[in-house]
């Protein structure tokens, strides 16, 4: 009779743990996920040897642990793992950070680095850019209004594993957490006249159709992105790009 694991009960652990954990696809989704300390259950590389020479060039300071966390399997067995072959054939899974968790971390206070709303984004490719823009800036947290998942796999995979390093939630705008609201749209005061504090909550309004009737309600203040006239709007995340860059270049503090 045929295994019908023949890893070793690897491709049946992997499958529990898929059905909630967050897939790393590729060694840099990994990487920054060790090194922002997320829990990860499971990896597997195509070529092991290869991953850890990877490691050695970009990224020593994970060299120890992908060693011990990284298990070899066949081409077969990893494309039965993982949807795509990532270029790096390297995949792993992560526990899910706790809701409360991200909860008490967008709530703490006083917080020294602003929060990110997406009001009600549709584009899963605009999150994932958004949450790599706000680990970059030390952002404090994500959080999405409507019914686009954060941790949809096609936004971890354009968070480059980076979803670890700041707080991602799903929220209502009734429960965004404290601070003066400085909602993006063009209509707004000029930006560059205004100081971003640290305790700032940036929303940002849907691709199509803009900032919602609620977010509106709940901003303390419009604000714009300089732009040429004739030219509508930016993309949304680098409307994002752009604001946090104008909050970590002002002086810092509370409003
Ligand atoms: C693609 S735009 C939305 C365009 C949409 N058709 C509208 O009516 O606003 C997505 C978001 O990016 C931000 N944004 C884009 N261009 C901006 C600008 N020049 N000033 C301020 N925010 C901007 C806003 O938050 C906007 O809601």
């Amino acid at each position: 009779m045929t295994d019908p694991d023949p890893l070793g009960g690897l491709l049946g652990r992997w499958r529990r743990l898929a059905e909630t954990g967050v897939l790393l696809d590729g060694f840099h989704a990994l990487k920054h996920a060790v090194r922002f300390g997320a829990d990860v259950t499971a990896a597997v590389a195509v070529d092991r040897r290869a991953a850890l020479a990877l490691a050695d060039e970009l990224a020593p300071d994970v060299r120890g642990t992908l060693d011990a966390l990284l298990t070899e399997v066949p081409e077969a067995a990893y494309a039965a793992l993982v949807p795509r072959r990532h270029p790096t054939a390297v995949a792993a899974l992560a526990v899910r950070p706790a809701r409360e968790a991200n909860l008490r971390a967008l709530a703490r206070e006083p917080r020294t680095a602003p929060v990110v709303v997406l009001d009600e984004p549709r584009n899963l490719g605009n999150a994932g850019a958004v949450i790599r823009l706000a680990a970059g800036f030390g952002a404090t947290g994500v959080v999405t209004t409507g019914t686009l998942d954060p941790w949809h796999p096609t936004v971890v995979r354009g968070g480059a594993g980076l979803h670890f390093a700041t707080a991602v939630e799903r929220l209502s705008v009734e429960e965004l957490p404290p601070g003066p609201v400085f909602a993006l749209d063009p209509e707004g005061e000029d930006v560059r006249g205004v100081k971003l504090p640290d305790d700032a909550v940036l929303a940002f309004g849907s691709e199509r159709s803009g900032l919602s009737g609620a977010l509106r309600a709940r901003a303390d203040h419009l604000l714009a992105l300089p732009m040429r006239p004739q030219v509508s709007s930016y993309n949304l995340a680098t409307s994002v790009a752009m604001t946090l860059y104008h909050w970590s270049a002002g002086p810092h503090g509370t409003a």
